[in-house]
């Protein structure tokens, strides 16, 4: 019988990231017995205690091919104080500092079992963790667990400044649009990442670095579906970037969030009591919190368009503070008591939210949406219509490929965004009517989340998209190794 292979992933030690690797790793150990796969998860900074739950409910579900290797803390300054919103310098330190971390479980594993480590699979926002593998002379694969779209953007801005010396500060708060190979519409400039093109040029020096070195990967891996993509897709084929895989959709199905379960029954509960396709899901991700102003005018506008609200509600923190994920939003303090009073029947306010469990269930009709790509997914998974409304990171360009790209979804914003000074409030109105479209049975983007759904689920299925993909990955895995 042939010797197992090792496969260890380094992902980013956030919810999303950790989420998505694990369920690819179920799908590579289940479907071919000779791998087994090593996770190594840092130790912070962003969003620990859900990353310790999620590990400590998804564990005793997992077969002995997969396992987790907690690294131990960074030692000193940085690790303890982190700014609100990392800035690239402050994370490509943290990450350089980890890197010795990783070297040294990677090392500890090939003294444990000589022989057996067939590649690194690293995050792509931590390309340099490549180098663990360089010096070990073992293959390198890139993960993804946002878009394709994301990473063929990630690519056209490196060329950019390599090839034509284009400066994307530039691109900061610019009314610009950009012919990116693999999308159909051009881009506006205010849809792109906001930390890759910031006037201080840190951003666009850091996905430069990181672009390059994806580049020199045996092979990137994508959390998306063909069917989804297909044109960003088709444009990787010009060999100058290494295989594109998809994998997706990779979503936590079998929700492992054990320890939430009480409140989550209860939302699921009064859910059952709504009417089919009759609720409207606000829901705009860990850190999308708002002012108290615009909190108002979401609460007339929800009231205004008369349908029924399921809300999961964050204020803003005090300035230079962290949203936390907990539940201790105090919406009696933003909302009048007659509101709450008026709404009280056909309408829920929750701090967290079961997100995958609502989105399943029939009485919702349309959600609200930060956009997150795991969001997004999820939201196609269930063919429930989305209406963007995009927080930071990469959610714009999602907002922008729901709406222009794949005519999918109904704007509320594409482009606001949480770091930009002076954002505009949204006002009532605007929400009332957005909502009625999302809502509205003869708006055509339903037919389109229809099929599109079905696509996402064939995906995985036996000859589907991304199964025969990944089936392309695992043999080329062997190939490299051997
Ligand atoms: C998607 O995000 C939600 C909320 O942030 C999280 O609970 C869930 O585990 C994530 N799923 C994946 C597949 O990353
Ligand atoms: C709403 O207000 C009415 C009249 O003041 C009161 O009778 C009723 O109990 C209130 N309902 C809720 C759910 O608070
Ligand atoms: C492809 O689908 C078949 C049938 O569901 C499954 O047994 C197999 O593990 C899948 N392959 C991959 C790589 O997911």
């Amino acid at each position: 019988m042939m010797k197992k292979l090792e496969l260890v992933f380094v992902p980013l030690p956030a919810i999303g990231h950790l989420v998505s690797t694990v369920e690819f790793a179920k799908l590579l150990v289940g479907r071919d017995d000779r791998f087994s796969v090593t996770v190594l998860v840092m130790k912070g900074p962003i969003l620990q205690t859900a990353v310790t739950n999620y590990i400590h409910s998804v564990s005793a579900s997992l077969s002995g091919s997969i396992r987790f290797v907690h690294l131990p803390h960074l030692d000193s300054d940085s690790s303890n104080s982190h700014p609100s919103s990392p800035s690239p310098v402050y994370f490509h330190n943290v990450m350089e500092r980890q890197k010795s971390l990783i070297r040294d479980a990677v090392h500890q594993l090939i003294l444990s079992e000589p022989g057996r480590l067939a590649g690194i699979v690293v995050d792509l926002l931590c390309t340099s963790m490549m180098d663990v593998a360089d010096e070990l002379g073992v293959p390198s694969y890139v993960f993804s667990t946002s878009s394709a779209a994301c990473l063929a953007l990630m690519f056209h801005l490196q060329t950019l400044q390599d090839h034509q010396g284009v400066d994307l500060t530039e691109f900061a708060d610019s009314d610009a649009e950009l012919v990116v190979p693999g999308f159909v519409n051009s881009v506006p400039a205010r849809v792109l990442p906001a930390l890759w093109v910031d006037k201080e040029g840190v951003g666009s020096t850091a996905i430069r670095r990181e672009a390059r070195r994806a580049r020199e990967a045996k092979g990137i891996l994508v959390n998306t579906f063909m069917e989804l993509e297909s044109h960003v897709i088709n444009s990787f084929a010009n060999g100058t970037t290494p295989p594109v895989y998809t994998v997706g959709p990779l979503l936590n199905l079998n929700h492992g969030d054990h320890h939430k379960q009480d409140s989550a029954s209860d939302v699921i509960r009064w859910l059952d009591d709504q009417p089919q396709s009759s609720v409207v899901f606000l829901c705009f991700g860990s850190v999308g919190a708002f002012n108290d102003d615009q909190i108002k005018n979401i609460a007339s506008g929800l009231e205004n368009s008369g349908y029924r609200f399921l809300w999961s509600l964050r204020r803003s923190p005090p300035k230079g503070m962290i949203p936390d994920s907990s539940d201790n939003t105090n919406f009696e303090e933003v909302l009048s008591k007659e509101f709450l009073n008026r709404t009280s029947e056909i309408g829920k306010i929750i701090g967290w939210a079961p997100q995958m469990e609502v989105l399943a269930h029939s009485a919702i009709g349309g959600f609200i949406s930060h956009c997150g790509w795991n969001s997004t997914l999820e939201s196609i998974w269930h063919g429930v219509p989305i209406a963007t409304w995009p927080i930071y990171a990469e959610q714009q360009l999602n907002a922008f490929q729901i709406i222009t790209e794949l005519e999918m979804g109904v704007e509320i914003k594409i482009d606001y965004n949480k770091d930009r000074n002076n954002i505009d409030l949204i006002n009532s109105q605007e929400i009332e009517s957005r909502i009625r479209s999302l809502m509205d049975d003869s708006n055509p983007i339903r037919k389109k989340l229809a099929s599109m759904k079905e696509n996402c689920r064939k995906a995985l299925m036996e000859g589907g998209s991304s199964n025969s993909s990944i089936q392309r990955l695992i043999g080329d895995m062997i190939t490299n190794f051997s």
